[in-house]
């Protein structure tokens, strides 16, 4: 007990951010030391390449932290054992942004433009159970709204992609980007593409009409709207699993992986950090001493408590807001084949575009093809939007629906699930006031203070290809 003290009080007076846990853990818990170049938590889509590029291409010693038995955060496959096949029901596919294609190519995974399994479109208020007479924009208006959404959008695209690097100092921010999106759509007629917008991944912002322009496009911007009006592809692995990358990536990092692991207490300084993992499963500790720490984990409260964080750290992250995101796979005989049930609010009808569902919401049941009966679900909530809320509300939803006749009675009362994926928080964003007092350019200004580095969705955008080449920035400024 007197040595974990001596430990724990020496341990504090060597850091610069000290807050070790009480009671804090003396370093001989620890039955395996570590010491590395740079430490990597989390092993998601940045995390993972960036991981991959310190070893392999920069030549650095590396542990890699991550909470999961697997590497690919956002990537749920589900290898359906009746079926025989794969059903990808979290990430969908990879643009043809950045050094994508050529990462692929490098992991030795032969890939081609992502399947579509053709859906016919059927607007349901998900509220009430019943059909609306929504109608949806023509290909015609939909091209030229998204021509028209590219045109105003792209001379942003150098101060938020592949991050916020270049993002104007406060008084010099366009005020397009501040803009809430409901605005931005009437001022520019754009009112024919939100839908798309909406359904393929703006969803992810939760109140779309009301959220930033800037926000809206980091998940819907300039890349995925020319891959839309046919620049660029969207692709994925021939096997049709995207989980291949990880298992790819998996393999190559192989001893340097602390899987099923956390950090569970640090200290952090100029000279070098100590990070105590813990797996979990064991009950093992191993001591990580890095030069740099990489952290790619969304930087929410929970999540960041380990690290005992700077006053400047905690301002700045105190002021990030989110959303929270949850996929499965369900099945029952009353979900109709070759069909997307769409939550369209009845306001929406018939053509009140930027009418949207609000937290909490699920947004689809669409059938996910290849001759089984899988549905893809897909929610949106505010930051308590658990599991347990999330798939009451899908049960609810279909409940409904056969209330109200849109979907046949028969079969069982409930429907199944097969498979789920919290996905946890995403979409971090500040409000405009703050945008406007600075706090992006304070946000960026952590990185590299107290040799500490951060990457993933809330430094960039939620997109794998975007991060891939936000990493291949953050990479060379971290060791340039
Ligand atoms: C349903 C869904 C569909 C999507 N579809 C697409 C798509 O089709 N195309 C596309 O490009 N993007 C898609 N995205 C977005 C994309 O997947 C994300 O933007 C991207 O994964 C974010 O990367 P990240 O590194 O920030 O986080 P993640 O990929 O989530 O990685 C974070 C990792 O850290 C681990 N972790 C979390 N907490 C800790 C902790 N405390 N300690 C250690 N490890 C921890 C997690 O287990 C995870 O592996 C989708 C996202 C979702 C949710
Ligand atoms: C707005 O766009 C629609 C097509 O979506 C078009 O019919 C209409 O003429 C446009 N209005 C203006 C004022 O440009
Ligand atoms: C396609 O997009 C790229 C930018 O990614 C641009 O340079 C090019 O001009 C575009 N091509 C067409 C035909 O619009
Ligand atoms: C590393 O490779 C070995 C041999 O292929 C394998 O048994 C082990 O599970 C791998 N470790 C990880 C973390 O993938």
């Amino acid at each position: 007990m007197a040595a974990l003290k001596i430990a724990g009080v020496l341990l504090t007076a060597a850091s610069l951010v000290a807050a070790v846990p009480s009671p804090p853990l003396s370093t001989s818990v620890a039955e395996t030391t570590l010491n590395v170049d740079v430490a990597i938590v989390g092993a998601g889509a940045s995390g993972a390449y960036a991981a991959i590029r310190l070893k392999e291409d920069f030549g650095k010693t590396i542990a890699v932290i991550e909470k999961g038995s697997k590497l690919g955060g956002h990537v749920s496959t589900y290898d359906d054992p009746v079926a025989g096949k794969p059903f990808d029901f979290g990430v969908q596919s990879f643009n043809s942004y950045g050094p994508a294609e050529a990462f692929f190519t490098r992991l030795g995974i032969e890939f081609s433009p992502a399947p579509r399994v053709p859906l016919t479109q059927r607007f349901v208020d998900f509220k009430t159970g019943k059909e609306v007479p929504y109608v949806a924009s023509s290909n015609e208006d939909r091209t030229a709204a998204l021509q028209k959404f590219l045109q105003v959008s792209e001379p942003f695209e150098q101060y938020l992609l592949p991050g916020y690097w270049n993002f104007p100092a406060p008084a010099d921010i366009p005020a397009d980007l501040l803009l809430p999106f409901g605005e931005f759509v009437a001022k520019y007629n754009i009112s024919a593409a939100v839908n798309q917008v909406f359904e393929v991944t703006g969803m992810g912002v939760g109140d779309i009409k009301k959220r930033l322009t800037m926000y809206v496009l980091s998940a819907f911007g300039p890349p995925m709207i020319r891959t839309f009006l046919g620049n660029g592809t969207i692709f994925t692995p021939n096997s049709r699993r995207n989980v291949e990358v990880y298992e790819k990536i998996q393999a190559r990092l192989n001893s340097s992986l602390l899987l099923g692991s956390t950090v569970v207490q640090s200290t952090r300084s100029k000279t070098g950090h100590i990070l105590w993992v813990r797996n979990h499963a064991a009950c093992k500790y191993t001591l990580v001493r890095a030069a740099k720490l990489l952290i790619a984990i969304e930087p929410t409260k929970d999540n960041l408590a380990p690290f005992g964080l700077d006053k400047e750290e905690k301002a700045v992250f105190d002021k990030l807001t989110y959303q929270t995101v949850h996929a499965g796979i369900v099945t029952h005989p009353s979900l109709p084949v070759d069909v997307s049930l769409v939550n369209i609010p009845a306001a929406g009808a018939p053509t009140n575009y930027v009418e949207l569902p609000k937290p909490d919401f699920n947004s689809r049941f669409d059938y996910m093809g290849q001759g089984a009966d899988n549905f893809r679900v897909l929610l949106v909530g505010d930051d308590k939007f658990d599991t347990r809320k999330a798939k009451d509300l899908v049960a609810k939803n279909f409940k409904d629906m056969r209330k109200k006749g849109t979907l046949p009675a028969g079969g069982p009362d409930e429907l199944t699930f097969k498979a789920w994926s919290d996905h946890g928080a995403m979409h971090m964003h500040f409000a405009a006031k703050e945008i406007k007092a600075g706090f992006i350019q304070r946000l960026y200004a952590l990185q590299g203070r107290t040799q500490t580095w951060w990457t993933g969705g809330a430094f960039s955008h939620q997109f794998q290809a975007v991060l891939w080449a936000f990493d291949d920035v953050l990479l060379d400024r971290m060791l340039g």
